[in-house]
């Protein structure tokens, strides 16, 4: 059987060549032993997913992909145009929405992640009633909350469009709700999630990196390169088990009273690291058979 590559994401200037954001990872990729190949993430966004993979190698493997990320609902797009050539992705398209998206990862960290609600928002549908938010945020103990969809949050105007001070006040509730959707306009993913806030210790986040239930490596969060926390992970390891997706982030902030949290999960394929580090052993643990 052929060994695992990765298929990176391709300079939209230079196509011949990674993304700048990935250069360093496809060289680290290579030193590992892996075969890379280029995708063009334009054209699959944009719906060509033939042209997208036009530089993939007939019948030249399997393949973990890695860059940006990319729409759950574009996924099986690259998956067929990859069949199509002889090839294959080692996460399917249900394996990548499962992590990827909120509603996929939540049952399984339940116990380990605040307490969230959502609402599907499909794209093109009308905005729901402002009231609608007060009903599913009933789903929620009183106290303050945060707003992201599936996939982001927008953590950068927090105030206006992220942290509600108190979910049982409907209209700050509508009004950050109402700038969550506005601010993300046709990027919204899926739709509008409400968590419980719980209060972190400031110190950065650690993001765990799993491989087939292994932890492989744990870095930095990318917003917080410099701080580098040391989490406990029994309880995540088999959260991330039951999950059953082979490739994995969980970000662990630790909780004012002295418990690991997981704020988010997301699928490892499009999960960043922090700059300057260039993924290294992590590519190894992916190369294991
Ligand atoms: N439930 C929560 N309680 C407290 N802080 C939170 C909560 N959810 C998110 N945050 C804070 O907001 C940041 C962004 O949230 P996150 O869910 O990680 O979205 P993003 O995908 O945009 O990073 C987190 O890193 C954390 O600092
Ligand atoms: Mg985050």
């Amino acid at each position: 059987m052929t060994p695992p590559g990765f298929l990176f994401c391709c300079d939209p200037l230079r196509p011949r060549l990674p993304d700048p954001q990935f250069a360093q990872e496809a060289a680290a990729a290579r030193r590992a032993g892996a075969q890379t190949a280029l995708v063009d993430h334009d054209a699959l966004l944009a719906g060509d997913a033939e042209s997208a993979v036009g530089g993939v190698r007939r019948d030249s493997g399997p393949y973990w992909y890695r860059g940006w990320m990319i729409p759950p609902a574009r996924y099986p797009e690259l998956e067929r145009a990859l069949s199509a050539r002889g090839c294959s992705l080692l996460t399917d398209a249900s394996a990548y929405r499962t992590a990827h998206e909120l509603p996929g990862w939540y049952e399984a960290f339940s116990e380990l992640t605040p307490r969230s609600v959502w609402r599907a928002l499909p794209a093109g549908e009308a905005l729901p009633d402002g009231s609608v938010w007060s009903r599913l945020a009933g789903a929620l103990a009183p106290g303050p909350g945060i707003v992201k969809d599936f996939v982001k949050s927008r953590k950068h105007e927090w105030h206006e469009a992220c942290f509600v001070p108190e979910l049982g006040d409907a209209d700050r509730l509508a009004s950050v709700v109402g700038r969550f959707l506005e601010l993300q306009g046709d990027f919204l993913a899926g739709g509008v999630v409400l968590r419980a806030y719980e209060p972190f210790v400031p110190g950065g986040e650690a993001r765990v990196w799993w491989v087939d239930g292994e932890a492989v490596r744990v870095t930095a969060h990318p917003d917080t390169p410099d701080r580098l926390p040391s989490p406990g992970l029994d309880a995540v390891g088999e959260a991330v088990r039951a999950l059953g997706c082979r490739w994995v982030t969980t970000d662990m902030a630790l909780r004012e009273d002295g418990t690991w949290r997981v704020v988010e999960v997301g699928d490892g394929q499009v999960s960043g690291l922090p700059a300057g580090d260039d993924g290294g052993s992590l590519f190894e643990a992916l190369l294991r058979p």
